[in-house]
């Protein structure tokens, strides 16, 4: 039994996608397992950029099998396009991809729905790409799930059931034009034939292939601090990021679970709307925006930036039960004199015990900061640990000693090759 979860750490765009594809040299399976097409996972090979938001990260990689799992709430036209995208670049999908029967559909109406609740007094700074509503419509029971495209009258039935009442509400309570049953159904039928061919009983095969001693990379999507049940809700997402929903997104067992890998930047993000308690609004934001170049890999928002936060990422390690940690974009330090590590929280004075998640609470904490020298070295053509500078091990370890968490990946570049393994 052999399962690693790869799970964002802090606020999504950690660079999973980055570490899953390196990781997946040798893996056998490579399986998403929640979240959807708000995920953009950036895979660099060469001087390429490949972002995928619902195809697993190992795909580039032809011996890996790669699984969406029912956890997923899958957009088909989003998938048929990503599908085509990386058809595009030689790479065989047939045999390789497998979609779980299980998994939700997004349709239309859900990116509707996301979109008009963002217009109200509430603004999340969603993706717009449907995910709560559809996982609104999955634990209400109303959903539509891969297995119904395949049966024509219980999509008809299904979806007929479901335009009629999201049309009393967009007519109603939003004052929006009603969706046109027949032709969303002559669409979405379409998709049968496309998505057929890779639809399985994903959590079978998984269990099967872990009966086979098949190693499978489990790829979290977002990241744990946008964890709807342990992240700063209600600025979340609507799925569980953090390693418990590896189990229950793609039905294996905890007991298959052999490491969980926490993948963390050098420093912060976040896109959309939210408390921030380490972010700078100043000359060092803009810098490490830029350096990094901190732009949505799905929306193109610039992304909000900070210092790295010890106090959430101790929090973030505690709840996933990360017991090694990939520390990526490192190398976008490269140019500070100083860098600083967020290591408590004060409020009205006073020094908090833990991470608040009230989001009250974070908003009014003033982080204290502990400063590291810089290296001023370039460092992206460093490929082991003894060739990085005095001041760029020192600050690596800082955050071992401060998390209790062993750094076994540096990562100073985009590429494959631009990572160090301890
Ligand atoms: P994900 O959502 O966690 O997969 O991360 P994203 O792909 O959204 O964002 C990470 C960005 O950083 C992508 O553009 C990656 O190509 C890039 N990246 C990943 N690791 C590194 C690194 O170590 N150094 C630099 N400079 N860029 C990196
Ligand atoms: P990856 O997998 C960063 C954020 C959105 C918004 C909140 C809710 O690439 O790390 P949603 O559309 O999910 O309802 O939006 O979550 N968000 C992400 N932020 N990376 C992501 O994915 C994200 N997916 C959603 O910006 O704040
Ligand atoms: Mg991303």
């Amino acid at each position: 039994m052999s399962v690693s979860i790869i799970v964002g750490a802090q606020w999504g765009d950690e660079g999973k996608g980055k570490i899953v594809d390196m990781l997946s040299e040798d893996i056998d399976i490579v399986a998403r397992y929640q979240g959807g097409a708000n995920a953009g996972h950036t895979v660099c090979i060469g001087d390429k950029n490949y972002v995928l938001h619902l195809i697993p990260s190992g795909i580039f990689h032809k011996h890996v099998k790669c699984v969406i799992g029912n956890g997923v709430v899958i957009d088909p036209v989003a998938l048929m396009e990503e599908i085509k995208m990386v058809q595009s670049f030689g790479v065989k999908i047939d045999g390789r991809l497998f979609i779980s029967h299980n998994a939700h559909l997004i349709m239309p109406y859900h990116k509707l729905l996301d979109n008009i609740r963002e217009q109200g007094s509430q603004k999340i700074g969603t993706t717009g790409r449907g995910i709560g509503p559809a996982y609104i419509d999955k634990y209400m029971r109303t959903g539509i799930r891969v297995v119904d495209l395949l049966d024509r009258k219980v999509l008809r039935e299904k979806l007929t059931r479901n335009i009629e009442e999201k049309n009393q509400i967009l007519s109603k309570v939003y004052g929006k034009t009603e969706i046109d049953i027949e032709q969303l159904i002559n669409e979405y039928q379409e998709f049968d034939k496309q998505i057929d061919p890779f639809v399985t009983d994903t959590s079978a095969y998984l269990n099967n292939a872990l009966r086979k001693k098949k190693k499978v990379l489990a790829e979290g999507a977002q990241g744990a601090l946008l964890d709807v049940d342990h992240g700063t809700y209600p600025y979340v997402t609507s799925s569980n990021p953090t390693s418990g929903g590896a189990c229950t997104g793609l039905g294996i067992p905890p007991t298959s679970v052999k490491s969980i890998i926490g993948i963390v930047k050098a420093y912060s993000t976040r896109v959309g709307n939210g408390p921030f308690p380490t972010e700078q609004i100043n000359e060092t934001g803009e810098t490490l925006r830029t350096i990094g170049h901190e732009f949505g890999a799905t929306t193109g928002r610039p992304r909000r930036t900070g210092w790295l936060d010890m106090v959430s990422l101790k929090y973030s390690l505690m709840v996933n039960g990360i017991n090694e940690i990939a520390l990526t974009k490192l190398d976008v330090l490269d140019d500070f004199d100083n860098i600083n590590i967020c290591v408590a929280y004060k409020k009205d004075g006073k020094i908090l015990k833990s991470f608040p998640t009230d989001v009250q609470t974070l908003e009014s904490v003033e982080p204290v900061y502990r400063s590291c020298n810089g290296w001023k070295k370039k460092i992206s053509d460093a490929r082991k640990w003894k060739q990085l500078p005095k001041n760029t091990m020192k600050y690596v370890e800082m955050i071992e000693k401060l998390s209790g968490v062993k750094v076994s990946v540096v990562s100073v570049g985009a590429r494959r090759d631009q990572t160090i393994v301890r």
